[in-house]
């Protein structure tokens, strides 16, 4: 196996020495030291965004699907999903294969969905009780707007869910009116892959009642609560990780750092790689800083999977497109990179096109 030194994707992602050092051992699940471990991350992820004790955490493993099939499988009324990408169709499937009565208003994926839409559908309908869309659509690496469509959610009495997944911990927004804040262990957190997190009003989780046996989420947490201890074997290494990965994201300066920092690496990407000629699919207005899709070259020497093995033969990966309408690839600027490792990475992009032959310009 090829030794790679960076992963430019949005996750699992590069991490920290000091999170993958803690895999190294060996804990006992139900003994104080990881009951300890356990309470901290739950305690420490609600403060990251100046939620209070009116929040809880709930840590299920598994990846972050399971962590949204567990928030919509505590639904018992009508879903209302917004769907502009592969996340937001992914809920559309759950609720299809729950039977969970679901609305779906679809946007094109380049398209963010609009708040007044929203509502309006929100009261044609009246029998709504939940809204779910996705915040950060990684898909394209759109940013929806996850306040407006909270607010929205809020005036109507509406429970809001919205899937985090590779926003949380490196995005500000204000979550007073998100009832449910789904994210996973392996993202902006930058822990490894294992874990599915749930941020939710303590009195939704108080109220609902979740389907299913180990996904259950309303039973995962009420032992939580109880024991401190998960109901089944936790991955603990995950854990453990995870528990180091949130350490590291205090000690840079929480949210706003992190946020910084990646927006450094995007620029620093996008810079780089409009010079060599590429070009987003995303209007600017909409991009956010966490991936980028960018379109292939339209030269007809350009072959994504030669390109993907010589940048992988440089020991970088980056990611494959996921938009059904346009040809493109997608960069990560999350993990533990830094815009060094950008320009590392466009360096190798720069001498990949030239080995291809691909006459992109260059200044
Ligand atoms: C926005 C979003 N939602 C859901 C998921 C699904 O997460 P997982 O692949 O960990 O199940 C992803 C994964 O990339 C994602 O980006």
């Amino acid at each position: 196996m090829q030794n790679i030194e960076k992963l430019y994707t949005p996750g699992p992602l590069t991490t920290h020495s000091d999170v993958r050092a803690a895999m190294n051992r060996d804990y006992a699940s139900r003994d104080g030291d990881f009951v300890q471990i356990v309470k901290n991350i739950r305690q420490s992820l609600p403060g990251l965004y100046g939620l209070g004790d009116d929040y809880t955490t709930v840590l299920l493993p598994g990846s972050g699907t399971y962590g949204v099939e567990a928030v919509l499988g505590t639904v018992h009324g009508k879903v209302l999903i917004i769907n502009n990408g592969a996340y937001g169709a992914r809920m559309v499937e759950i609720a299809k294969s729950l039977r969970i009565p679901y609305i779906e208003m679809t946007y094109d994926e380049t398209t963010p969905p609009n708040p007044v839409d929203v509502e309006k559908l929100i009261v044609k309908y009246g029998s709504v009780t939940h809204l779910a869309f996705v915040h950060c659509e990684t898909t394209t690496g759109m940013f929806n707007p996850i306040k407006e469509l909270a607010d929205v959610g809020a005036k109507h009495g509406v429970c809001v869910v919205a899937d985090v997944m590779s926003s949380f911990g490196a995005v500000k927004f204000d979550a007073q009116n998100v009832d449910y804040l789904v994210f996973s262990s392996n993202k902006c957190l930058e822990g490894p892959p294992g874990m599915a997190i749930v941020v939710a009003k303590r009195h939704r989780m108080e109220s609902s009642v979740g389907r299913g046996f180990s996904l259950d989420l309303n039973a995962q947490w009420k032992y939580m609560e109880r024991t401190g201890q998960f109901r089944f074997t936790p991955p603990v290494q995950v854990v453990a990780a995870l528990d180091v990965a949130v350490r590291r994201l205090i000690a840079e300066g929480g949210v706003q750092a992190r946020a910084e920092r990646y927006t450094q690496n995007y620029m620093t990407l996008l810079f780089d790689m409009r010079r060599m000629g590429f070009q987003e699919l995303l209007d600017p207005r909409h991009q956010g800083y966490i991936i980028t899709s960018f379109r292939y070259p339209t030269h007809p020497a350009f072959d994504f999977n030669v390109f993907y093995d010589r940048l992988k033969a440089r020991g970088k990966v980056v990611y494959p497109g996921k938009v059904s309408s346009a040809d493109c690839f997608r960069i990560g600027n999350i993990g533990d990179l830094y815009p060094d490792d950008m320009r590392a990475l466009t360096a190798a992009i720069q001498e990949t096109l030239v080995e291809m032959g691909l006459a992109l310009p260059l200044c």
